[in-house]
């Protein structure tokens, strides 16, 4: 299962990315866990520590010469769009809890993307995650819509997006996934989260109503408290489990299923 998590800044992309990466490895499944958020912190919220973070993909200069083959040609910067990229989830991926954590990192750019040997890397390693590799993939998205003129989730099977109680957030979810109609993903999906009341839960049904919604979380005291003193990792909270159980098992309902592991 490939999955991506996208939403407006704050909603619970990542909290829910971590939930659902745990749902499945918890079910046997061998899953990576990718953190394509450039201020990230899916670390965190999978429990791992600061000093066992994985260091970003990005950032890793003498790899990304030497897999793109990058050299200086005098008129300009020649390297390689499909670099070697299948062993990069297996050693650049720490172990957070029987999930592996992938953290990609930022490539210095605005816009489209960049044509820089960091970007083909990241983009093939993306592509290989996605479309070749054999493992379950979360991705825990940047905020907002930038990353989808990169086509980063391009072969994702569902494409979440998070919504709160408030029109904005919905708003930009639709924006999102206008813009992945476009880039050929077929299948989004929305959970609410942080939701207080039944008031803001029906407002909510209502905003998003033709859409699939996959399940609505409770705003948890729990989580916020946990987060408060940097352990938003370990919460237990028997609602917001339950929402996230049903939130796991709507998806598979859509997607008709898990894959067969291979
Ligand atoms: N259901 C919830 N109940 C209470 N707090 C929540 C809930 N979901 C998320 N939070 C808290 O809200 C904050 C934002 O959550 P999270 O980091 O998952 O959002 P995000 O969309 O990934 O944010 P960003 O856009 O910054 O990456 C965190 O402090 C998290 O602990
Ligand atoms: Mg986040």
């Amino acid at each position: 299962m490939k999955l991506a998590i996208v939403g407006k800044g704050g909603v619970g992309k990542t909290t829910l990315a971590a939930a659902l990466a745990r749902r499945l490895a918890a079910a046997g499944r061998s899953v990576v866990a990718v953190d394509a958020d450039p201020d990230g912190n899916l670390a965190a919220a999978l429990g791992v520590a600061e000093a066992f973070t994985p260091e970003p993909i990005a950032g890793m200069r003498e790899l990304i010469l030497d897999r793109t083959d990058a050299k200086d040609q005098g008129g300009g910067l020649m390297f390689k769009l499909n670099p070697k990229v299948d062993d990069l989830p297996e050693k650049f991926s720490v172990d957070a809890g029987g999930v592996r954590l992938l953290v990609l990192g930022t490539v210095e750019t605005g816009g489209k993307g960049c044509m820089c040997p960091e970007g083909a890397l990241l983009k093939a390693l993306l592509q290989y995650l996605l479309l070749r590799g054999k493992d379950d993939v979360v991705l825990d998205m940047e905020a907002g819509l930038e990353h989808m003129g990169r086509a980063s989730a391009r072969g994702v099977d569902a494409l979440i997006a998070v919504v709160e109680p408030g029109m904005r957030s919905v708003q930009t979810a639709a924006r999102i996934q206008k813009l992945a109609a476009d880039i050929g993903i077929e299948r989004t999906c929305v959970v609410a989260n942080q939701v207080k009341e039944a008031d803001q839960r029906e407002r909510l049904e209502r905003a998003l109503s033709g859409q699939t919604i996959l399940g609505v979380l409770p705003y948890s005291e729990a989580l916020a408290r946990a987060d408060l003193e940097g352990r938003s990792s370990d919460v237990e909270d028997a609602a917001l489990g339950e929402a996230i159980e049903q939130v796991g098992e709507a998806l598979e309902n859509e997607l008709g299923g898990l894959p067969k592991i291979t």
